[in-house]
């Protein structure tokens, strides 16, 4: 069998690595596709080198544009790619314009699709990733859902028969990497004790990054929290933090740049608290049960929420009262999977031709 996968961003690269790491152990095909939507060093070759990935097969160095230029940048290079190799299924991950690019490359193709982490929903259409997501899965042949909301969402879409639940490879991934981290000292900014309490934040969804005065709101109540709070500071709110004007060192913040995967657990496994508006990052910290607040008005990962490991801060003058909340009771509920999630991705592409 052979495989495509189309990865570009982030988030993406960490799912590939327990699936590339499936299919060299299942003896298949797999060839790794980078659209380049990421391109920083910090952004993409950190987490090829400690995760394990292999070497992408193909690079479209596509790098940053608006999203129809960007995204149809990676389309019209796709075409070529999909053609000469010729694969069994293209797998797309998540939500990005990487995402969508590729699943419309495949159909045009009429090569049979399958959607990873699929059946996601914020029901908000303001989210250029809500978007990606419902056409996603909309034209795939097969949706790989991590949750049982998230089958729910396809179902009452209509596409509860191409739909199979797997769980989320994000867990595979970080249940893996935190075992192997436990006890270690995260490099944390200077004037910050990795042994002491802190928070760790990120923010760079774009309707947090891009409005000045939401921004500035943003920093000011991280900035006045109680205790230090280092936050890893992704190229767009570096950029937006420039243009505006704001500092990323003020009050309790402490900034550093995006660290690599291993750093990154190690760092909120130690925290006292996450700050976020990242999707990954509320599940991770619900996994090494750490508490999250999230900066958005909601959330896709609904199951964090409902057992009380993370709580929305759609009103930024809660934040002090909310990053200090007591712990909510311990639980060994597993909404996102056992760890075994890509084994099952690999079985059900196996048995399942489109
Ligand atoms: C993208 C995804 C988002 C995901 C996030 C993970 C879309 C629509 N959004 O958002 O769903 O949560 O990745 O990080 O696909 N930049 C650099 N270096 C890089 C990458 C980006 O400097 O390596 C800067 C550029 O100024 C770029 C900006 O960051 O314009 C935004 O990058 P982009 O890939 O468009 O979106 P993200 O905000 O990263």
């Amino acid at each position: 069998m052979r495989i495509l996968s189309i990865v570009g961003a982030r988030p993406q690269f960490v799912k590939l690595a327990p699936i590339a790491a499936e299919m060299t152990a299942a003896g298949h095909d797999h060839i790794i596709v980078h659209t380049g939507q990421h391109y920083d060093a910090n952004m993409s070759d950190v987490f090829f080198a400690d995760l394990r990935i292999p070497t992408p097969d193909v690079h479209l160095g596509v790098g940053s544009g608006s999203h129809g230029v960007q995204t149809g940048t990676m389309l019209a290079a796709l075409d070529g790619v999909i053609a000469e190799h010729r694969p069994d299924w293209v797998l797309v991950y998540g939500d990005t314009n990487s995402t969508v690019a590729g699943a419309l490359a495949a159909v045009k193709l009429h090569v049979p699709l399958a959607h990873l982490e699929a059946g996601l929903r914020s029901f908000n259409r303001r989210m250029p990733e809500e978007h990606n997501r419902v056409l996603t899965d909309h034209a795939a042949d097969l949706c790989l859902a991590p949750t049982e909301v998230a089958m729910t969402h396809l179902a009452h879409e209509g596409l509860a028969d191409r739909s199979v639940l797997v769980g989320d490879v994000m867990t595979d991934v970080c249940l893996r990497v935190a075992r192997a981290t436990a006890g270690l000292r995260p490099p944390l900014p200077a004037g910050v004790d990795a042994e002491g309490a802190y928070l760790v934040s990120t923010i760079h969804r774009a309707e947090n990054t891009d409005d000045p005065r939401r921004l500035a709101a943003i920093i000011s109540g991280l900035a006045g929290l109680p205790l230090p709070v280092v936050i890893m500071a992704h190229p767009r709110l570096v950029a937006r933090v420039g243009e505006f004007g704001l500092s990323l060192d003020t009050g309790s913040l402490h900034s550093t740049t995006p660290m690599s995967y291993p750093d990154m657990i190690a760092s909120i496994a130690g925290a006292a608290g996450v700050v976020t508006d990242s999707g990954g990052l509320q599940k991770e910290a619900f996994l090494v049960r750490t508490p999250c607040t999230t900066v958005r008005t909601e959330t896709e990962w609904t199951e964090t929420v409902d057992l009380g490991w993370n709580v929305l801060a759609t009103d930024l003058s809660a934040l002090p009262a909310l990053v200090t909340r007591s712990r909510p009771a311990e639980t060994a509920a597993t909404p996102y999977g056992d760890g075994h999630a890509a084994t099952r991705v690999v079985e059900v592409l196996l048995g399942r031709p489109a």
